[in-house]
């Protein structure tokens, strides 16, 4: 085994965008955000880079009171059951964080929240103001956030939440929404002075600038920043006027009873929930600082192009006010992912049109979930939307998974069992021909291929890679046709089994960011034990000799999936 460090050698902190804890965990969800997140680290880990995952959910705001609302439960307990929730779907996907943590429930949490906010109001980038806020007459309560609900005044886009449109993507305020209605009464929103701490997101355009230089950020996503640069920052509330969050912490009478806006604390928790991860290792909650603040680590985001203000101009706008964090190396984001029914139109995902696919429910199927992972990254909306077809995932999993990678590692090593005995054949040097030499040469390519497409978080086409040379692999086999040379070469016949094997050490590693389970299954045929190898060790051959168990159908052909008539 050797062991290899990325270029630079830094640690790396990845995060995943903090689901809220008011509903489950879709596909969209997955395909956007942890999956590439997931792979990303994986890969990065096997090259041999210190990493750390951080993810944890979102508990507080104006989304979990409302769901609280519609279950009859307290903000806290809907906190914590969909906390829960999202953990099981996680796990059952192999989403493997090093900690899945919360907001409301993370010790740490308010206190560094209340620091960073402390931090910026001593700096003088807080300005105190009276501002209009949306206002339920009869409830007698101010309506932030989605708590109202109206038309977008950019794009006219109807039945948008209060804070933000998702068609558009335009934050909304009370001068930006139409029409607006409490979303707690029905009845027509007034509106109220109240007073707030805003940031003026327009001192910061240099700095969002600055980092947008040097950011990893996808191209989409960049003309999208630059997008927003060239019209011009505005001022942001940070203090909401509801009781379900971080209390804001400066002795002013009008600042009893408010809590920081949830886009304030929510980046803030993958602070904290570092801080919680380095006390749970033992290491010591200080220790957050090596990850947080530290030139030997670099910092990744991954989120949903919904979240793109909030890290890209937001989040830089506060880490810069506050002065003491490293900005994020990158962000990286995906756009949504759209569902399209056999004999239906494609629709966007929505909960209440029937059209999100729920994690839990692929999980309780108990269909393979590296299956879903596959597919999610082969069609992953990297730089546009997409869209999933559940019978697209069908035939896929059947035409290439089962039949391109599935039936070479399995022909190959059932073959080896049967002619050869249970281990890797040694073989004579002269027997190589130009056609191995040149399956391997296209393995090595492969290999270069997929590092830097990995590399350059192009998931998708790094997995697009793997699978044209599962093809070749197959097309390999036929033309050395060793079930023909057995017979008369039986000296050839091991340079093809040795060759192919090589491959299947070769995919038992490079499809492990992508299909964990899968490889665990590899790795077990194979005799290796994958916590002891890296990425580079894909390029290495075992040793003539090594043993083989018998193969396991890797995946087995399927005639119908879950989601195939979930919305008809
Ligand atoms: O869009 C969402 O689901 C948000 N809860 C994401 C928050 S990301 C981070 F800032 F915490
Ligand atoms: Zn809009």
């Amino acid at each position: 085994m050797s062991t290899t460090t990325t270029p630079s050698g830094k640690k790396l902190l990845v995060t995943a965008a903090l689901p809220y804890a008011n509903g489950d965990i879709h596909i969209g969800h997955l395909s956007g955000v942890y999956l590439p997140a997931d792979i990303y680290v994986r890969f990065k880990r096997l090259r041999g880079t210190n990493v750390r995952f951080i993810c944890g959910s979102d508990d507080y705001g104006v989304a979990i009171m409302l769901r609280a609302t519609a279950e009859g439960k307290t903000p806290a307990e809907v906190a914590h059951a969909y906390h829960a929730s999202h953990k099981a779907d996680f796990d059952g996907l192999g989403i493997n964080f090093d900690i899945y943590g919360s907001t409301s429930q993370n010790p740490h949490h308010i206190g560094t929240s209340q620091e960073i906010f402390k931090k910026i109001f001593s700096k003088g980038y807080f300005e105190k103001q009276s501002s209009r806020q949306f206002y339920d007459d009869s409830k007698q309560m101010f309506l932030p956030d989605r708590f109202v609900k109206g038309t977008c005044g950019y794009c006219a886009a109807a039945d948008q939440h209060g804070d933000q449109c998702e068609n558009c993507g335009k934050m909304l305020d009370v001068d930006t929404v139409q029409n607006p209605r409490s979303v707690v009464s029905g009845n027509p929103a007034s509106v109220r002075e109240t007073f707030h701490w805003f940031l003026d997101l327009s001192r910061f355009e240099g700095a969002v600038s600055k980092w947008l230089e040097t950011a990893e950020v996808r191209d989409t996503s960049r003309r999208y920043v630059q997008g927003l640069l060239s019209t011009g920052f505005i001022k942001r509330s940070m203090t909401r006027d509801i009781d379900w969050g971080v209390p804001v912490p400066i002795d002013d009478v009008d600042a009893k009873s408010k809590v920081l806006y949830v886009w304030f604390d929510a980046p803030i928790g993958y602070i904290s929930n570092t801080q919680q991860l380095c006390a749970e290792r033992g290491e010591g909650v200080e220790h957050y600082t090596d990850w947080w603040k530290s030139e030997d680590c670099d910092i990744l985001h991954f989120i949903g192009e919904d979240n793109t203000i909030f890290h890209c101009v937001i989040w830089i706008a506060m880490l810069s006010s506050e002065g003491s964090y490293k900005l994020p190396r990158g962000v990286v984001i995906n756009q949504f992912l759209n569902v399209q029914f056999p004999g239906r139109e494609v629709e966007k995902i929505s909960k209440s049109r029937g059209t999100a696919l729920w994690m839990k429910d692929y999980v309780a199927s108990g269909e393979n979930p590296d299956t879903l992972r596959y597919y999610l990254t082969m069609i992953a909306p990297e730089r546009a939307r997409s869209t999933f077809k559940p019978d697209d995932m069908l035939q896929r999993h059947n035409s290439e998974l089962a039949n391109v990678l599935g039936n070479f590692v399995h022909r190959i090593v059932s073959f080896t069992h049967k002619y050869v005995g249970p281990h890797v054949p040694d073989y004579l040097e002269e027997k190589v021909s130009d056609t191995d030499k040149a399956f391997v040469a296209l393995l090595e390519k492969a290999f270069h291929d997929t590092t830097e497409q990995l590399e350059g978080y192009n998931f998708r086409a790094a997995l697009e890679v793997l699978m044209e040379f599962a093809r070749s692999c197959n097309r390999y086999v036929d033309e050395k046709a060793p079930w023909t040379t057995r017979k008369t070469d039986m000296e050839t016949t091991k340079v093809t089994l040795a060759t192919a094997l090589k491959a299947i050490h070769f995919f038992t590693i490079v499809l492990t960011p992508f299909m964990p389970f899968t490889t665990a299954k590899m790795a077990a045929t194979l005799n290796l034990d994958l916590a002891k190898l890296c990425w580079d060790d894909a390029l290495r051959a075992q040793p003539a000799g090594s043993t083989l168990k018998e193969p396991q159908i890797l995946f087995a052909k399927i005639e119908t999936s879950i989601w195939l008539n979930a919305a008809i």
